[in-house]
């Protein structure tokens, strides 16, 4: 199939690379020409596994990249949308990236076009588009408006799309909605064909359901912090009842990246929009906010005063196995603790340098030693696996003072306690002092 991805960022690229891979022939459009020179060149501007190889494979005989949305409209038949839609001032959706492509597209159709929306979109956003397109175009010919919402989640996005646990697809043309679930037929995964809206709502519903279920186990390992239970354990005993299921309930920092944070306040307007208060998901962004304050005062805790102490930082992405910086716990504690005079020391595997763009004022180090060389206390932000696999001796060594404050719960309170260290984590209970 001839289909053209309009948008290259995480979304946008891996959704054209593996379409690709599947045998279609591809065009990533992208108005950011420094990333479609760089694409050309086959440098592939985000860390994500697996990519390269699927580019490397595919690159100028299925796959093609380009800042002409009209050339790239023309040789297609499916076109999806795949740009940003970053949260305004009051969490409301900006839709406007999506507007411009729609309206670029509308411009350029020379023929029967399938348009799809991959971007996560306000509900109602099918019908504005197909205005758009209506508005902007020669109604010479005709098109169909679907909504396609992805469910990839950064650092295995391409797993995720190769081997989605379902396919979304909403449209008013059954027709459409067919011809589009024909693309995703190679992947023998289910395919869920409903109405537009429903399609959009979906979306939201399930992100904030996840956001919500981590918030939910948040609190309980704030109070197992008062209570001196261990969360990990209580997981572990929850997850056994089928109802609950043990995914997503993992303590720590909290939500973060580019869609759980906005997409929860995105919904809470579109709610207000329809004269809807959510009374339930303004709390799960509150509980979501303070788990970051309930780090830092654990960090306050394990320093006692703060003004020039030096602190190793492991980790700075908003999750392991991506470059991605949006909306990252490190970004707010970072800034925090510099800002009360602690010296900062930061290492993650891959994404110092997009790390560089948020964080200043602090020393970005080559090795996770060399960031807990003399400090006095290392935090875990991101459980990347090479923190997990740290050598606890070799470690004891080189800090100033053995402490760990542990963001993510990756180690063992009572083997770190054998170590030697002193450990904190998020609901473990009452933290091993040395
Ligand atoms: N990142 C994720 O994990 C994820 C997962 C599921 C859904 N989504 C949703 O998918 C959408 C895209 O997210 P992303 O993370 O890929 O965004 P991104 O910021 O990484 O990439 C968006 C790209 O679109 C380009 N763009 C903007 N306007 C354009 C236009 N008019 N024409 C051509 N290109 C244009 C930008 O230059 C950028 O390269 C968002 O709605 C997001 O909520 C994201």
């Amino acid at each position: 199939m001839r289909i053209t991805v309009v948008g290259t960022g995480y979304v946008g690229l891996v959704t054209g690379c593996c379409f690709a891979d599947l045998g279609n022939v591809v065009t990533c459009v992208d108005v950011n020409r420094k990333k479609i020179q760089e694409l050309r060149k086959g440098v592939i501007p985000i860390y994500e596994p697996g990519l390269e190889e699927i580019v490397k494979r595919n690159r100028n005989k299925r796959l093609f990249f380009t800042t002409d949305l009209a050339k790239a409209v023309h040789s297609s038949d499916f076109i999806f949308i795949a740009v940003n839609t970053p949260p305004g001032k009051n969490g409301e959706v900006d839709i406007t990236h999506v507007q411009e492509a729609a309206k670029g597209i509308a411009r350029n159709l020379n023929g029967y076009k399938i348009i799809i929306n991959k971007s996560t979109v306000p509900i109602g956003m099918g019908d504005i588009v197909t205005q758009i397109i209506q508005k902007n175009s020669s109604k010479k010919f005709s098109f169909d408006v679907v909504s396609n919402p992805e469910f990839l989640r950064e650092g295995s996005a391409v797993t995720d799309l190769f081997k989605p646990e379902r396919i979304v697809i909403g449209a008013t043309s059954r027709s459409a909605a067919h011809k589009v679930a024909e693309i995703y037929k190679p992947l023998y995964r289910p395919i869920v064909i409903t109405d537009l809206k429903s399609a959009e709502m979906i979306k939201y519903a399930s992100n904030a359901f996840l956001a919500t279920k981590i918030s939910f186990i948040n609190e309980i390992a704030n109070l197992c912090d008062q209570v001196g239970a261990d969360i990990t354990q209580v997981v572990k005993g929850m997850s056994y009842d089928s109802r609950i299921g043990g995914q997503f309930l993992n303590a720590g920092l909290g939500f973060g990246g580019s869609c759980f944070p906005k997409d929860v306040a995105g919904l809470v307007q579109i709610g207000r929009d329809h004269q809807f208060e959510f009374r339930l998901l303004p709390q799960v962004l509150e509980i979501n906010r303070d788990q970051r304050k309930q780090f830092l005062k654990k960090v306050h805790r394990a320093l006692g005063s703060l003004k020039g102490k030096t602190v190793a930082v492991w980790g700075l992405s908003f999750k392991p196995n991506t470059d991605d910086m949006r909306e990252a716990p490190s970004v707010t504690i970072i800034p925090e603790l510099t800002a009360k005079g602690v010296k900062v020391k930061v290492y993650d595997p891959v994404a110092m340098p997009q790390a560089k763009l948020f964080l200043k004022n602090v020393k970005y180090c080559k090795t996770a030693y060399e960031a807990a060389q003399g400090a006095d206390a290392v935090l875990v932000l991101t459980e990347w696996n090479e923190f997990i696999q740290i050598d606890f001796q070799k470690l004891k060594k080189m800090v100033r003072k053995a402490v760990v404050v542990d963001g993510r719960n990756i180690y063992d309170p009572q083997q770190m306690a054998e170590k030697g260290f002193s450990y904190y984590g998020m609901g473990r209970g009452k933290p091993f002092i040395f």
